[in-house]
């Protein structure tokens, strides 16, 4: 099956535009599996709360879910972005959705917030999911999903990959420079694959100013990265995988990564 990432620079609070530019990038391609950066919609460096009040989303149901969900329907791709969005009681989440072709869209709100998000979205407190799906030659995989920052706490990768995800999605609006080193680990470890798609460009919330790092990559099951965009520029990468190379989690004649867990010793 072919995965890949979508890489380009949102345009802060211009949802409609920047839905329109992810459309050209893709109007070419032909793909099982799609990966947009965190926050697409809206931009991410927030200047008020109001602003992302402004530019969040119901899901499903809102532009965002809507226009993904034809583009999936056209296209026979799934799709996997991150949009800002309005909860039923009006709290903020940024959150990740999965669009399959058919079927329902399954959402994640991020765990693990990062520096001023909390200033502005509340925490998800749900587990991040694994959803069934089946690429266009009929080959089923599994896909969990996890956002940006989530990177940074192994446990999240470990339990989409103990609950069965051969392949984890990534959004991401990346300011760090570890998280392209540290991905590769993350999919070695769990013997997945691992799909981060990352933004480019700069924002200022007015007092400070943030640089987003591109290298929106794909990691093997070995660790091996099997493609890595740009710094900077719009960019779509694709690569032919087989998710049952993420089934096997043999790692010598006498290791199996899953049986020889010792849980019991692990104490906080
Ligand atoms: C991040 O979690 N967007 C750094």
């Amino acid at each position: 099956m072919l995965i890949g990432t979508v890489q380009f620079a949102p345009r802060y609070g211009q949802p409609e535009a920047n839905r329109a530019h992810v459309a050209a990038l893709i109007a070419d391609v032909s793909a099982d599996l799609l990966v947009l950066p965190e926050l697409f919609t809206s931009g991410y460096f927030f200047q008020s709360t109001a602003d992302a009040q402004a530019w969040a989303e119901p899901v499903p149901g809102g532009a965002s879910c809507t226009w993904l969900s034809e583009q999936a329907r056209t296209t026979g791709t799934t799709f996997v972005a991150g949009l800002p969005e309005r909860g039923p009681e009006g709290t903020l989440f940024n959150s990740a959705v999965i669009v399959p072709p058919e079927g329902s869209i399954t959402c994640y709100r991020k765990i693990h917030l990062y520096n001023e998000e909390k200033l502005h979205f509340g925490p998800g407190t749900q587990p991040p999911p694994v959803v069934e799906l089946t690429a266009r030659d009929g080959t089923p995989y599994r896909l969990g999903l996890m956002i940006c920052f989530d990177w940074f706490y192994p446990e999240v990768a470990r339990s989409l990959a103990l609950r069965g995800a051969d392949i984890i999605a990534h959004p991401s609006n990346l300011v760090r420079k570890n998280c392209p080193r540290a991905m590769p680990i993350r999919a070695l470890e769990n013997r997945v694959f691992a799909v981060t798609a990352n933004r480019y460009g700069s924002e200022s919330n007015g007092e400070t100013s943030l640089t987003f790092i591109g290298q929106s990559q794909v990691c093997a099951p070995d660790g091996e990265l099997l493609c890595r965009a740009p710094h900077v520029g719009d960019s779509v990468d694709l690569v032919e995988i087989s998710p049952a190379d993420a089934r096997s989690k043999r790692v010598t004649v006498h290791n199996d990564l899953w049986e020889d867990r010792a849980p019991a010793t692990y104490t906080p």
